[in-house]
């Protein structure tokens, strides 16, 4: 047994051992989805629960699971904070049990560095190495920098992490206890691909060249896009995101990473969470590199590929080109996540483009989700400035360079058409349209 093996012995606890050292009060940070120390967490709402704790809070990106701090009556004793929020958290966040973080991803690491405070980093890793380190597997977005100014870092560790490559590690020198809990990972059921996806995904595979390094978001649209471009040729990945449909893409040989700027021949994401497939593809494999949301989501480092294409969704676009990603009018959905950071990074990018995708309508046909305004209460997540292509199932709007008058008709045309007549009326009321 080495120093490190014994370093590691002598720190073994059990999770009530670990969560009897996080008083009431205490700011807990863990990293995103399945990154987030799961046993830790349980244990703490439980004892918080039982012993009475008070004014504990949970901090993270799009919980994965559904732990006891998201029940009713935990707000009190442990409250969860969502810089991201996930289904689970959705309800909490909604009903004002659980709290929101507004944030682009990319300045994650920075406001844990500068402006909030853990006092407890709680993380779930993959099993420590014989040089003692530990590697963030599939969530190495976030954990080094909340982990920067914690006063107790504890480590659970889970044989079903893959070890992934790139820059994001923890050392056995850095942790105060580890706990072992070798629990299966959650899984991401693949969205279905409906037929509006696949119109829309093959509107968007026709405007990627082959060369091109792309950046997918989660959902149907960004899974059929990835179907369609199994055709293609040298295509790179560099995405927050790593995705169920980048293993094909990879599989299949479309994506080499041949042609690109930085990273060539590698793939690179901040975080990923998908099937079992997905994580034995990522185990020990030096084709992905995972890295800091701070490098991966930088307008800059985005924009140093060529023909970098960023495709996410939104729920709602207005007619000047401001989308709402995150909100239905002022009840939180989910968050601006790196949204705004790829479409500003495809932005930089020498023959880049960014694709913003809905459908036309929602519920049945009866709301048209390109609007005269944004519903009242709804959070600008893309702004006028910022936005490229929107894509709906009836076309392809381009709005970079287009004036507003220009903007309400490429919008107007991609809309439902039972909608098209009321956006023209509004159009006109608004002088948009003359
Ligand atoms: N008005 C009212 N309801 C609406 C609506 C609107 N304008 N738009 C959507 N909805 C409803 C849908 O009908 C659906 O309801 P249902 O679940 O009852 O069917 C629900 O809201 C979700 O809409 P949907 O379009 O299916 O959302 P999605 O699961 O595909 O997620 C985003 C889309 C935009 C929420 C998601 O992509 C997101 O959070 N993006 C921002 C972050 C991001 O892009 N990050 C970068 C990539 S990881």
């Amino acid at each position: 047994m080495n120093k490190w093996q014994e370093m590691y012995k002598q720190k073994l606890a059990s999770a009530e051992e670990i969560v009897k050292q996080i008083p009431s009060g205490s700011v807990c940070a863990t990293p995103c989805a399945l990154g987030e120390a799961v046993g830790l967490a349980q244990a703490l709402a439980e004892r918080a629960e039982r012993e009475g704790l008070t004014g504990i809070t949970h901090h993270m990106l799009l919980t994965l699971k559904n732990l006891k701090y998201l029940e009713p009556g935990m707000e009190n004793k442990m409250k969860h904070v969502a810089w991201f929020t996930s289904g689970f958290a959705r309800k909490a966040v909604q009903e004002g049990r659980a709290d929101f973080m507004p944030c682009y991803y990319k300045d994650v690491p920075m406001l844990w560095r500068e402006l909030v405070e853990a006092d407890v980093f709680y993380a779930t890793v993959s099993p420590m190495d014989k040089h003692g380190w530990f590697s963030f597997g599939v969530s190495a977005s976030t954990g080094r920098a909340q982990m920067s100014r914690a006063k107790k870092v504890f480590l659970e560790v889970n044989e079903n992490m893959p070890r992934t490559h790139g820059s994001q590690f923890v050392h056995i020198s850095e942790v105060d206890a580890v706990f072992e809990n070798n629990v299966p990972l959650a899984e991401l059921g693949e969205a279905p691909i409906t037929e509006k996806d696949q119109i829309i995904g093959n509107y968007i595979a026709d405007l990627i060249p082959d060369g091109a390094t792309i950046q997918l978001g989660i959902g149907g649209v960004p899974n059929a896009v990835g179907q369609a471009l199994k055709t293609k040729k040298d295509l790179g990945i560099h995405s927050e995101m790593f995705t169920e449909g980048m293993v094909d893409l990879i599989e299949s040989g479309a994506v080499n990473n041949s042609k690109k700027n930085i990273h060539r021949y590698k793939a690179v994401a901040a975080f990923a969470a998908g099937s079992k497939r997905m994580y034995d593809f990522l185990d020990d494999n030096p084709g992905v590199e995972f890295h800091s949301i701070d490098y991966v989501n930088d307008p800059n480092v985005i924009g140093l590929h060529d023909n970098f294409v960023s495709i996410n969704a939104t729920l709602e676009v207005d007619l000047i080109g401001q989308a709402c990603s995150e909100s239905i009018g002022p009840k939180q959905f989910s968050g601006t996540g790196g949204q705004v950071d790829f479409v500003r990074g495809a932005g930089l990018s020498k023959g880049g483009k960014s694709f913003i995708t809905t459908y036309s309508t929602a519920k049945n046909d009866t709301i048209s989700k390109i609007k005269p305004m944004l519903t009242e209460g709804s959070h600008v997540t893309c702004t006028k400035n910022d936005i490229d292509y929107v894509v709906t199932e009836y076309g392809v709007a381009k709005l970079k360079g287009k004036t507003a008058s220009q903007r309400a008709k490429e919008l107007i045309a991609i809309a439902h058409p039972n909608f098209r007549e009321e956006l023209t009326f509004a159009a006109k009321k608004m002088n948009l349209i003359v």
